[in-house]
């Protein structure tokens, strides 16, 4: 377990982007796992950046949405899937065969999940899954009670999680369900990165990294894992009783 602590959430975002871009370099053709939120958006803007100035190529990567919401078509301004598409992929040089979305509008959630494990299955599974946190310590869309031997599924989500949804979907409903992929997924990813920013973050980071490694806080499980990095700014830092740097 390693953990990282940068002065800023941009330079955490930018320290991120550097460990997604050398997993690249070592192996162009890596199945990276991508999030969305809020936490990666200067993640994919530094990538784009390092795409342009010629130095990052993305030609062979697989690119693995983690999870999307049940009910939300890809064409959806509440997508997921949509939103990769806008904040990273329409900008670099992946291919469109290499895109893989859990579908959030197929007509079987089971069969969907088998069609996303069977990709996973035949890229060899992640090199590298890039994870959020969610104020309950969620990691994709495994949320607290998650078992740690889960697979791609879909869930209920937690009454918080659906609240952090409410702004994108207006006056409209809040999906109650998601497709994400399953946290031993993310186990068997040969690298894990998880980045938290801001304060609000650094209660359940300090769960997590100086807790119980529990069910009941899924990010907590990272710190089983052989080749896990956590990326923190100062802020979401500053509850561990011995802050890094
Ligand atoms: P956020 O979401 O990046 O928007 O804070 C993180 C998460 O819920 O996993």
């Amino acid at each position: 377990m390693e953990i990282l602590t940068l002065p800023t959430a941009e330079a955490a975002c930018v320290r991120a982007a550097e460990i997604v871009a050398q997993a690249v370099v070592v192996r162009p053709e890596a199945a990276l796992g991508l999030p969305t939120g809020r936490t990666p958006v200067p993640i994919y803007a530094e990538l784009v950046r390092r795409r342009r100035a010629g130095g990052l190529r993305l030609g062979a990567v697989r690119a693995f949405g983690l999870d999307e919401l049940w009910g939300v078509p890809a064409s959806a301004p509440a997508s997921f899937r949509r939103e990769l598409d806008g904040a990273f992929y329409r900008h670099v040089d992946i291919v469109a065969a290499n895109i893989y979305a859990l579908d959030g509008a197929a007509a079987d959630a089971t069969a969907e999940a088998a069609a996303y494990e069977a990709a996973l299955g035949r890229a060899g599974g992640l090199d590298l899954a890039l994870l959020g946190i969610g104020g309950n310590g969620h990691i994709a869309f495994n949320e607290p009670g998650s078992p740690f031997a889960s697979r791609t599924r879909l869930v209920a989500l937690a009454a918080e999680t659906r609240e952090a949804q409410r702004a994108a979907f207006g006056t409209a409903p809040v999906p109650t369900h998601a497709l994400t992929i399953g946290i031993a997924n993310i186990l068997e990813a040969r690298r894990v990165v998880l980045v938290a920013t801001g304060a609000a973050k650094a209660e359940i980071v300090a769960r997590a990294l100086e807790g119980t490694v529990t069910e009941a806080l899924p990010a907590s499980v990272l710190r089983q894992h052989a080749a896990a990095t956590f990326v923190l700014d100062e802020a979401a830092a500053s509850r561990l009783t011995a802050p890094r740097r």
